[in-house]
């Protein structure tokens, strides 16, 4: 096999959550021409649509699902298993910033729970109802979107931060418990990416974020969706575990 089929994906049926916009957008984009069955899950009815007509997805690969809440994670991973009878590559890049600009002590609970629920339980929920189906075939990519805030930790973002961190760090243990099944289960730390998720942050957090990265400005979710393209194939094949990084030099390590 050439590295150029390694990055492939004929014949591949790949689940991204957080399809409708940005990130998650761009990797289905590129995973699709790339020759996958993509599978897009969202609660952005309208924009997974959009998605939806642009590669014109069948019906059956396109979930309305919010992620925050296991047992829709149960029912719509169930439903693909069924239709599709298989998931090569599970990409979970559905998140949400939460509260910012807010002093960890000043964080009402509720707000706390909501960003842990979204970002932290339903990667967790996602990863545990694909493993069994993989470990049954001996196959499978797990690919998480971390952020360099789970790594440095921003000031005023700590729900923000908390989930990240500790996305890290379930995705190693877990790449532990699953390697000898060929599950292979990664983390990305993007720093500031041109997506709708930033389209309310201030132009002085911005000018803040990119003073931080050498590259001296922000990435672009085509960028992202090349990494994740990576680790969601089998050219990704001797590494697990790990948290890669997509921040323009902002972080060596
Ligand atoms: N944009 C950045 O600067 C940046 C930097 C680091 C990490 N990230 C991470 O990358 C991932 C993608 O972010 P993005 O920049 O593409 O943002 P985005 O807002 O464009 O995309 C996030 C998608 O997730 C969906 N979503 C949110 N909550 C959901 C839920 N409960 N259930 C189902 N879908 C839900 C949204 O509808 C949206 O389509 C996120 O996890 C984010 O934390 C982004």
């Amino acid at each position: 096999m050439t590295s150029t089929e390694l990055v492939e994906f004929n014949g591949q049926v790949v689940v991204i959550s957080g399809a409708a916009t940005g990130i998650g957008k761009a990797s289905a984009q590129l995973i699709a021409s790339r020759g996958a069955k993509v599978i897009a899950l969202d609660f952005n009815k309208s924009a997974l649509n959009d998605l939806a007509t642009e590669l014109k997805l069948a019906p059956n690969q396109v979930h309305t699902c919010d992620i925050s809440d296991q047992n829709q994670i149960n029912t719509t991973i169930s439903a693909i298993l069924k239709d599709h009878g298989t998931i090569d590559a599970l990409i979970n890049t559905a998140g949400i910033v939460g509260p910012s600009n807010t002093p960890a002590i000043d964080v009402k609970w509720a707000d706390f729970e909501k960003v842990l629920q979204v970002n932290l339980y339903g990667a967790i929920w996602l990863t545990q109802a694909v493993i069994p189906a993989m470990k049954d075939k001996k196959y499978g990519r797990i690919v998480h979107l971390a952020s360099i805030a789970g790594k440095e930790g921003n000031p005023g973002l700590s729900p923000y931060n908390t989930s990240k961190a500790g996305m890290i760090g379930f995705v190693k243990g877990v790449a532990k418990e699953v390697a000898p099944d060929g599950i292979i289960i990664n983390s990305l730390a993007p720093a500031v990416i041109s997506t709708p998720m930033n389209a309310n942050t201030s132009d002085e957090t911005l000018k803040y974020m990119i003073s931080r990265i050498p590259m001296g400005r922000v990435g672009q979710p085509e960028e992202v969706a090349e990494i994740v393209a990576f680790m969601a194939s089998k050219a990704c094949s001797f590494t697990t575990g790990f948290t890669f990084d997509a921040s323009g030099g902002r972080a060596t390590y």
